[in-house]
């Protein structure tokens, strides 16, 4: 496929590896994994509604990442470990004309480098497969851990927003033409 994600041949579509994380599209079975990262406060403090999220709310998101994974070959995927246990979730949000970069960890792996590591190869992706499309970031004001891993893998700090209510810094990547 011209985005460079590869069919498996299991349901799975693999879009990147790194040495200790894969990206794969969705399957509906992964709701009860991605509920359980999903229904931690500490987890979803600075993402979404800022609230634990229910089950119906995890079953809806599955639906649009698989969704967009279909339509437009990008979405936030799942994040899995080298014993494809669903570790959180990555990818872009945004629109064609500038994306997001996003990445969730589920909080028993925190600490680990696992966002940092993750975070790199997607920006690695994005210049291969968005050729000069922005890249750019929110992190909300006060998730410092967000913040630290944008400045690790290069993106520079731009202003402040208002997203959905919530004070953001913005963060771009300098290196995307
Ligand atoms: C933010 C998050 C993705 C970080 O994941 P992680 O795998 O623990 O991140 P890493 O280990 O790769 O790196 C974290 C960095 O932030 C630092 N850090 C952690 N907590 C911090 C804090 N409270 N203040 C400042 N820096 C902090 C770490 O020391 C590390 O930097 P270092 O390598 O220079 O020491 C994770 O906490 C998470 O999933 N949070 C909930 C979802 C979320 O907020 N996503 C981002 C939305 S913008």
């Amino acid at each position: 496929m011209s985005n460079g994600v590869m069919p498996t041949g299991a349901q799975r579509d693999v879009v990147l590896s790194t040495p200790r994380l894969t990206l794969t599209s969705w399957l509906v079975e992964d709701v009860a994994a991605l509920h359980e990262v999903h229904s931690d406060p500490a987890t979803m403090e600075f993402v979404r509604n800022g609230r634990p999220e229910s089950r119906g709310e995890v079953e809806r998101l599955i639906d649009q990442y698989m969704d967009e994974h279909a339509a437009r070959g990008w979405t936030k995927w799942r994040l899995a470990d080298v014993d494809d246990q669903l570790v959180g979730r990555a990818g872009f949000g945004g629109s064609s004309d500038s994306r997001g970069i996003a990445y969730l960890v589920r909080r028993s792996h925190w600490g680990l480098g696992l966002a940092t590591e993750i975070a790199e190869a997607l920006v690695g992706w994005h210049r291969e497969h968005a050729v000069g499309v922005p890249l750019r970031a929110l992190a909300a004001v006060g998730n410092d851990a967000s913040s630290r891993v944008l400045e690790k893998v290069g993106f520079d700090e731009v202003g402040r927003e208002e997203y959905d209510g919530t004070v953001c810094r913005v963060f771009v990547h300098p290196n995307m033409d």
